[in-house]
């Protein structure tokens, strides 16, 4: 299908109330405006963006994760208004896709829907209880009209409550015919997209209204759209991956980035937070554990477990209160209240309770390497860069500051001092002390 999209997303953004721009807030771990690109490519190779509020910053970030797609610079000066954005944008498809950049739930397929046909101009339609905000659409015959904005509405036509969703796939014809033709004669001195319809439609133009699902094109306006997208998407999400074979106790609870995924039979429980592109394969994760764009196969991870980014672990134990990153673990167990970071560790290790690798020395991150059956006591500092051996056993409370040989034993201890009756001295009265002492 040749179909070209133009995503507008020049608008200001005020009420986001931000010095980040609307369209590059994120939900589910990606911009906004990335939704809707991603939503776009699945049915286009000639996407274009129209930018004018912080341009160059909006058009980084998209240059950064992808390539092939054109950026129109709009005249807001001479030509506010989704018609002003418009003007001069040069498509090279028949039809015309038009979205905004803050909608991030429109799927593919409600965006086929706009697709189909061959009128001269699908538009988006909602009907709605409470249509106020929105343009109205006079639909005639199955043919729309004209929409009027709520700003230049008469009261009777406030109480209309078939509305322009604000997506519309039209004709490139109908476009360069009519786009030259706007005006901005209304009660926001804007030049109106919508005003073609009109036009159009005196000139016995087909033009189809076409009904989508609210939730799909609604626009995020400000933080709390932002947090009810947020929670819409979510939804989708753990749906789509419980379909999948996930399971998910309390799925309300549970947040997954829309760049994770899951493989094999997985386990969240409440409470967990997978973020960025995590890969969890046979994995189980217990109750309010943070796993960030990490790997983990065959391995159970908390409850209240935190593997920071770039971990890979496999075939691995990690209990509670144990923090991991940027680290590589395969065959290793980690029971409780560890702090495991830029480390590689192999198979059959043993992590006791309060082991902490030294990773950084105020300056710079440093390696620690732990081959196999390593038994590593509670307690135990490791200052990196350091490498313990195979089959080596290092007792508890040992700070290790220099690499330990295969089959070695690593012992630091103070020698253990008692003086009797220290504690009465110290704490109890003359009476208690007495006491104590008989
Ligand atoms: C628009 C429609 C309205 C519809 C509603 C649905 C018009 C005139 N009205 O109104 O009928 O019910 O969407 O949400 O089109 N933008 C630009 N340049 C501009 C102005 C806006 O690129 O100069 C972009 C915005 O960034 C946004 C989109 O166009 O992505 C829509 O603009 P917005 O101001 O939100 O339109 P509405 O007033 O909501
Ligand atoms: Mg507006």
């Amino acid at each position: 299908m040749s179909i070209s999209v133009v995503i507008l997303a020049a608008g200001q953004g005020t009420r986001m109330k931000s010095p980040t721009p609307k369209v590059l807030h994120q939900i589910s771990g990606k911009a906004m405006l990335f939704h809707v690109i991603d939503a776009a490519q699945s049915l286009s190779n000639d996407i274009t963006v129209v930018l004018y509020h912080q341009a160059d910053r909006i058009r980084k970030e998209i240059e950064a994760h992808y390539s092939g797609i054109s950026f129109h610079m709009q005249n807001v000066q001479e030509f506010p208004g989704t018609g002003g954005a418009m003007k001069g944008v040069e498509v090279r498809h028949d039809k015309v896709l038009i979205l905004n950049g803050d909608m991030p739930l429109m799927t593919k397929e409600s965006l086929l829907s706009l697709v189909q046909g061959d009128a001269h101009i699908n538009m988006s339609v909602l009907k709605l209880e409470d249509p106020s905000g929105y343009g109205r659409v006079m639909i005639d015959e199955e043919n729309a009209k004209e929409i009027v904005e709520e700003k230049d509405c008469t009261p009777e036509q406030k109480k209309i409550q078939t509305v322009n969703a604000g997506v519309y796939c039209i004709q490139k014809e109908i476009l360069k015919q009519y786009i030259p033709c706007l005006n901005n004669k209304n009660a926001q001195a804007e030049y109106y997209l919508t005003d073609i319809i009109k036009m159009a439609a005196q000139e016995h133009k087909t033009i189809h209204p076409v009904y989508v699902a609210e939730e799909e094109f609604k626009g995020v306006n400000s933080k709390l759209d932002l947090a009810i997208a947020e929670e819409i998407m979510q939804r989708r999400i753990r749906n789509e991956w419980m379909k999948k074979g996930v399971i998910m106790h309390l799925p309300e609870t549970i947040y997954i980035d829309s760049q994770a995924a899951f493989e094999g039979e997985c386990i969240l429980e409440n409470g967990v937070c997978i973020q960025g592109k995590s890969r969890l394969c046979n994995a189980h994760i217990k109750a309010h554990s943070v796993i960030e764009e990490s790997h983990i196969e065959n391995s159970d991870i908390g409850p209240m477990g935190h593997i920071r980014p770039h971990s890979k672990i496999t075939n691995t134990h990690i209990g509670n209160f144990v923090e991991i990153k940027k680290s590589t673990l395969n065959g290793v167990k980690a029971g409780h209240l560890a702090y495991i970071g830029d480390a590689s560790i192999e198979e059959g290790t043993n992590l006791g309770a309060g082991v902490i690798t030294c990773n950084y020395d105020g300056k710079n991150k440093h390696k620690t390497t732990i081959g196999k059956n390593v038994f590593v006591g509670s307690d135990t500092q490791l200052i990196a860069p350091i490498f313990i051996e195979d089959d080596v056993m290092i007792a508890a409370g040992t700070t290790v500051n220099k690499d330990i040989k295969q089959g070695e034993l690593a012992i630091s201890r103070t020698p253990l001092r008692t003086v009797q009756n220290f504690f009465y001295k110290f704490f109890l009265t003359e009476k208690k002390k007495q006491s104590g002492e008989k």
